[in-house]
């Protein structure tokens, strides 16, 4: 697998390429299966019809790896939180975590088991990926999901969250650690149905400040990166802290491949990381509105990474509404450019 060969730094022919997102709106393939499951929730929890979303890119677009198609806060709706999705307003839950009996009331170990149906996905995807595709699994990390449990949905200053972790920073580790407790069993379930590789989602590691970041979020990750790298030393783990460039001379840890947001200038992420890690990212992901755009920033990017181990993707997520056939076009080029 191309993919996987990139993540360890081997030569490979040409630079592997995958979207964070990959499996979503912009595919009217994807809504047409959505429809049929009746919701989001309901679409993660069918594994079938999440292992038919997860398949959808590589056979659309063609690339290079699948992403298993779940999200990252089916942990804390299987611990016991009550999550909703709805249109318009992103995940919200019901009854926000906000003091110790809240989160006693959450079992970490039940969450591992009922979340077969992701295992189920990927045991499926597996299955029926062609062998030289890789696939990928995820989780949030324990930050990013506990300012969606202690803010109740999405948040644009985090003050829940950032207020426990100046008043009770006691409650605030134990939320962190006994979500990691669930994520290292969870991601080696994910590893026994399959995966060939993890990553580790951390979109709001930029609400902290450095200190906080390192203690907060960047601890609980790399524990459990050092989990897993120990137990599964083939399995390449990648981060992906968002938005955290102030931060880099800093990073550390037992993982394979750092993720690169859009945010983040690529060349001070490769002369600060890149002898030790090997970089992801990090197309602006609103350049897909426009080929030219979308060749200027490839060559752009192929001429930073120039002979470093690199794995193209977006710097975040793909959106709603960016055409099909520049997201394809976007595929291939990267495939075509970084072959010569
Ligand atoms: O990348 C993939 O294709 C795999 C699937 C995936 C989803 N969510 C599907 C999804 C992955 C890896 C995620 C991760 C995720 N989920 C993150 C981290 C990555 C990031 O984007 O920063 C976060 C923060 C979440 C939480 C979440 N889920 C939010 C904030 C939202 C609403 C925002 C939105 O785009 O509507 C979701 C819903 C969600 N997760 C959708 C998809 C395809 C859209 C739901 C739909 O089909 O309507």
């Amino acid at each position: 697998m191309i993919f996987i060969d990139a993540c360890f730094k081997k030569k490979v022919p040409y630079t592997p390429v995958w979207m964070m997102r990959q499996a979503g709106r912009y595919l009217s393939e994807y809504m047409a299966v959505r429809k049929e499951a009746g919701s989001f929730l309901a679409l993660c929890k069918d594994y079938k019809k999440a292992s038919e979303v997860s398949l959808q890119p590589v056979e659309i677009l063609g690339v290079d790896a699948a992403i298993i198609f779940s999200d990252i806060l089916v942990v804390p709706l299987e611990m016991g939180m009550h999550l909703c999705f709805k249109a318009g307003e992103g995940p919200v839950f019901s009854k926000p975590l906000s003091n110790l009996e809240d989160l006693k009331a959450l079992d970490p170990l039940k969450a591992v088991k009922k979340l077969s149906y992701v295992y189920d996905a990927l045991k499926l995807t597996r299955e029926k990926l062609p062998k030289e595709k890789a696939l990928i699994g995820f989780c949030g990390s324990a930050w990013t999901i506990a300012t969606y449990m202690i803010e109740g949905a999405g948040s644009k200053s985090y003050a829940k969250s950032k207020k426990m972790l100046y008043q009770n920073p006691e409650l605030l580790h134990q939320i962190l650690s006994t979500l990691t407790q669930a994520l290292k069993l969870y991601l080696e379930e994910q590893i026994k149905a399959g995966a060939n590789a993890l990553q580790i989602f951390d979109s709001w590691a930029s609400a902290l400040e450095e200190k906080a970041f390192f203690d907060f979020s960047f601890s609980y990750t790399k524990e459990l990166c050092s989990y897993i790298k120990e137990k599964y030393p083939h399995i390449p783990l990648i981060v992906f802290p968002r938005a955290i460039s102030g931060y880099l001379d800093k990073i550390n840890g037992d993982f394979d491949v750092f993720g690169v947001d859009w945010s983040t200038p690529l060349e001070l992420a490769r002369d600060k990381l890149s002898s030790r890690f090997v970089l992801q990212g990090n197309l602006e992901p609103c350049r897909l509105y426009d080929k030219k755009a979308i060749e200027e920033g490839i060559k752009e990017i192929l001429s930073i990474m120039r002979g470093r181990a690199h794995i193209f993707n977006l710097g975040h997520g793909i959106l709603p509404d960016i055409p099909v056939e520049n997201a394809k076009f976007f595929i291939k080029r990267v495939q075509e450019l970084s072959a010569l």
